[in-house]
């Protein structure tokens, strides 16, 4: 059967990803562990570099906006009370025939016909209810008094430390707590790469506004989360908010948007905008007992806020800024040849590595010292990469094919050699244009520093 080109598409950046050391298999030499990754030097870059603006722009570009980090392990009353203990599933149905386990929804109905995607088998089981926590046990005793569950989402321990926040941050509605962190689902079917992982991290906010403003404050991070997707190179055209109907919204939410990607695997969300109302704070209000609630200093009323919700997953963002950066155009090789270049067309903001130094020989001593120097000068700014192997264009190549937006060659010319003029000046090349200018080393760190923040 002939694969689709989206498939070879896939197959290419999952074989880039791994050649390059953007993502491998977890516990790859024990034959790896199914919804688990490991992020690789240039992975762990562009999620850090991903990780950071989202906080710049979510928390420290704003007034009303604070973080937090939350453990990882909570009181399994925060479970019960959020309800997730009891409702936190997916429906699993099995295929008696391949012994398959699989999400109800990932079965084929063929003519009103239920069929097993795997082996195409018809005697599958009943849906049944699938909790998707992560359970475990807490101290020296595995029994029901010690058990708790790995958080499968952040935003739990915000609500439940709603109150210490904003006694120590003292904001008034209305204002947010933000936090970036792991989150585990024991997902049925693990699949399309990493998309649907059993461990991910969220970036999520919780915005607590007043009852009467909550439909406008998810109008406005919707579109605010669709701005962030633009500003790190996600065009617009490729993004949908899908609002979700109200027969498939959580009962307690009065409107929810799923941003939408269209990756190579079919259209997918990124990211959920939430209108959570007042549901988490009074749920644990109530099992709690304590008063989660806020005071007006205005009004003199005392209530409790409700909350808007833009929640994204970090590893899914990656994997788009992937997919999207993701080219293939024809370059000419060192003879003029023209061959196929491998190019990831990073936002420069997002690109592991922002700018690389090569001397233009790696047998001359003043070029070669030259270029260490210069690598030097940057470092402190921004993440660079020195190379003096291979010919000049094999080594530019080796750049482009992991997104290195700049790349600068220290020759001759930087040396006074040829023209006094152009001494102490470098080329600056551009990954997608391919072009080069000429610039003073002098200028070299503010050029690239605001082109690449
Ligand atoms: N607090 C709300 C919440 O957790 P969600 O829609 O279940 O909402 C939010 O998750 C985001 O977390 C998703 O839009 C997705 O980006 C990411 N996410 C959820 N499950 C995931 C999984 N199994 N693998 C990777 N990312 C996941």
């Amino acid at each position: 059967m002939n694969k689709s080109l989206e498939t070879q598409r896939m197959e290419k950046i999952v074989s880039l990803c791994k050649r390059r050391g953007f993502i491998f298999q977890s516990s790859e030499i024990y034959g790896g562990l199914n919804g688990c990754w490991d992020y690789g030097p240039l992975g762990v870059e562009l999620k850090r570099n991903l990780k950071n603006y989202w906080w710049r722009v979510m928390v420290h570009e704003r007034e009303n906006i604070v973080g937090m980090d939350g453990s990882i392990l909570m009181n399994r009353a925060v479970w019960k009370a959020s309800g997730h203990e009891d409702t936190f599933t997916d429906p699993m149905v099995d295929c008696r025939s391949c012994k398959a386990r699989l999400r109800a929804d990932q079965v084929i109905d063929k003519k009103g016909i239920q069929q097993c995607p795997n082996c195409g088998g018809k005697d599958l089981t009943a849906p049944r209810a699938f909790n998707l926590m992560f359970k475990t046990f807490v101290g020296a005793t595995e029994d029901e008094s010690s058990v708790t569950y790995l958080r499968p989402e952040t935003a739990q321990s915000i609500f439940v430390q709603f109150k210490n926040v904003l006694e120590v941050s003292r904001k008034k509605l209305p204002f947010g707590i933000a936090q970036i962190g792991k989150a585990f689902r024991n997902e049925i079917n693990p699949r399309n790469f990493t998309f649907r992982s059993r461990e991910f991290e969220q970036m999520e906010l919780e915005y607590f506004c007043r009852e009467e403003e909550g439909i406008k404050w998810l109008d406005y991070w919707l579109e605010e989360r669709l701005k962030f997707y633009e500003n790190i190179g996600i065009p617009r055209a490729k993004l949908h908010a899908h609002e979700i109907p109200d027969e498939e919204r959580a009962f307690y939410s009065k409107g929810t948007y799923d941003i939408e990607y269209d990756f190579p695997f079919g259209r997918q969300e990124l990211e959920g905008v939430a209108y959570r109302t007042d549901y988490d704070l009074q749920q644990h209000i109530k099992a709690s007992g304590k008063p989660l609630d806020y005071f007006d200093e205005e009004t003199k009323q005392r209530f409790v806020p409700h909350v808007v919700e833009p929640s994204a997953g970090v590893d899914r963002t990656v994997l788009a800024l992937i997919c999207e950066a993701y080219d293939e155009d024809t370059a000419p090789d060192e003879k003029g040849k023209l061959e196929t270049r491998v190019v990831l067309r990073f936002h420069p903001r997002m690109a592991p590595i922002k700018c690389s130094v090569f001397p233009l020989l790696k047998n001359n001593e003043q070029l070669v010292a030259k270029a260490k120097e210069i690598a030097g000068l940057l470092r402190p700014h921004m993440n660079v990469f020195y190379d003096e192997t291979g010919g000049i264009g094999r080594r530019y190549r080796r750049q482009d094919e992991i997104g290195t937006p700049f790349g600068v060659t220290v020759d001759f010319e930087t040396l006074g050699e040829k023209d006094r003029a152009l001494q102490d000046t470098v080329t600056l090349r551009d990954r997608d244009s391919m072009k080069q200018e000429r610039v003073p080393i002098t200028e070299l760190v503010s050029i690239l520093t605001s082109r690449v923040r």
